[in-house]
């Protein structure tokens, strides 16, 4: 289902260039949960920025479903609309705005009626049990439920693909093992997850765990 060949990932800094991915080839299967893991500064989220169509590598092949990724920005956002959903590091929610509006963002970009969004949305702050905070602000929640609205937002329009970067990082014990839950039972419903991460108890619940070092495979 994801296929990374070869792939490099360069940033310009200043004069010089920095190398965050070099020369990686990974397999993700569909349907696979996957650990991506490696120390602070090995490339786990510039990957995942790949794999989500966020950023663009500076050489190699990415093939979804065996057809490359590439395109312009439009491009890119349909195909992040139409296949992936994110749960970033330190959950990402909009302040400003409610719990219902934070859930419902993925479906903003496409077609789908206000209604329908509003059914969508309840289904699965129920599935996840947070339907009591829709109307609510962002700092009104514990952690663990907004990381529980994070994954509501990630999965609302039924992404074939989940990419989570640390999940788990800013939650406690209880709501790290609840929030690992979700994650497993949503792989077990068919969804592929890949999860950086830096714990070893959340690698051990994976299926399998793909090592990096300074963007690299680890042999
Ligand atoms: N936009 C950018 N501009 C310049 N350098 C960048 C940029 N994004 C990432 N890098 C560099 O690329 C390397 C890999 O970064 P990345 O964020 O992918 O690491 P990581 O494995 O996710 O680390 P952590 O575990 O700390 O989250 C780092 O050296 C980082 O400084
Ligand atoms: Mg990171």
């Amino acid at each position: 289902m994801i296929e990374f060949i070869n792939i490099s990932k360069s940033f310009k800094y200043k004069n010089s260039q920095i190398k965050a991915l070099d020369h990686i080839s990974l397999k993700i299967d569909k349907r696979e949960i996957v650990a991506i893991m490696g120390p602070s500064g090995s490339g786990k989220t510039t990957l995942l920025n790949i794999a989500g169509g966020i950023l663009k590598q500076s050489s190699g092949e990415y093939l979804f479903n065996n057809v490359p990724v590439e395109g312009n920005e439009s491009e890119m956002a349909k195909f992040r609309s139409d296949h992936v959903g994110f749960i970033l590091q330190h959950f990402a929610l909009i302040k400003h705005r409610n719990i219902l509006y934070n859930i419902a963002l993925p479906l903003k970009y496409k077609n789908i009626e206000k209604k329908e969004i509003r059914e969508k949305v309840v289904a699965v702050a129920d599935s996840l049990g947070i339907s009591s905070k829709l109307e609510m602000y962002p700092h009104m929640l514990s952690s663990g439920e907004c990381q529980r609205v994070a994954i509501a937002r990630a999965v609302v329009s039924k992404p074939n693909v989940i990419l989570a970067d640390e999940p788990t990082c800013s939650l406690d014990d209880d709501n790290k093992y609840e929030v690992l839950d979700i994650l497993k039972k949503l792989n077990k419903n068919g969804i592929t997850i890949i999860i950086a991460t830096h714990n070893d108890a959340v690698a051990r619940m994976c299926d399998r765990t793909i090592n990096i070092r300074n963007g690299s495979n680890v042999k």
